[in-house]
């Protein structure tokens, strides 16, 4: 076997233990802990182009709507990891600060050196439960491949709808089967409290492999 399909099998097999081996939020953060050296080089082999379909969700949330986040604003990256995600939204343009919560220290030790980010919070998005990011803060919130159903549930939604400025936008991607019933449903709850406005639902064919994803873009209402 060449060394490429042993890779590929590598990759395989990481992805597959976390989608079926991996069931609640410390055993995700302790899983990307441990693999977070070769979290690129799997991403890389497994296809991931989860980063740019959120911006290429954005960018035609901009395109539809006439609205522009704005590229000199400030914005915070959920699930920040290696920065893959960070480096997405500088390639749309984006030079403003961007701050990262991302839970491990080793995702962190692999981002620090892109000097992409500025503020740091090393912790867990939970369900019921707030980070010390203050709130208010953000022109646009960010997340991607982070909501599922073992750690950042659909129920921390309202917990970047806090993080978010009046007016503010909220993008998220995350794989399709997470979106219809989970997070969907949240999103629809938040409207229904005149929290935020459901702007845009992109389906995109691809995530890494053959799996559908969604980019979903969410404004924060002003009252
Ligand atoms: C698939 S990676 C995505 C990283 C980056 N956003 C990208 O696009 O490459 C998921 C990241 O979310 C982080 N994560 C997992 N559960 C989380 C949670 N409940 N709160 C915040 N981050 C979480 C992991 O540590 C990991 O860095």
């Amino acid at each position: 076997m060449s060394s490429a399909e042993t890779n590929q099998e590598e990759a395989n097999k990481w992805l597959t233990d976390l989608w079926w081996g991996v069931k609640c939020a410390d055993e995700e953060r302790d899983y990307y802990n441990n693999s977070a050296a070769n979290y690129e080089n799997f991403s890389a082999i497994l296809g991931w182009i989860a980063p740019q379909l959120c911006m290429e969700g954005i960018t035609k949330y901009e395109t539809i709507s006439g609205t522009q986040i704005p590229r000199d604003g400030r914005a915070i990256d959920i699930g920040a990891g290696t920065g893959l995600s960070g480096q997405a939204l500088r390639d749309i343009g984006f030079t403003g600060q961007i701050d990262a919560l991302e839970p491990t220290e080793n995702m962190f030790v692999q981002a620090q050196p892109k000097n992409i980010f500025t503020l740091w919070y090393h912790e867990l998005l939970l369900e019921n439960k707030e980070t010390s990011v203050p709130s208010n803060t953000y022109d646009l919130v960010y997340s991607v491949g982070v909501f599922s159903d073992r750690s950042a549930k659909s129920g921390c939604l309202k917990e970047l709808v806090r993080l978010v400025k009046p007016g503010g936008h909220i993008a998220v991607n995350c794989l399709k089967r997470f979106w219809h019933g989970y997070l969907e449903v949240a999103a629809h709850n938040l409207q229904g409290e005149g929290k935020i406005e459901i702007k845009h639902v992109e389906l995109f064919e691809k995530f890494h492999h053959h799996t559908k994803s969604v980019t979903v873009i969410l404004q924060k209402n002003c009252k």
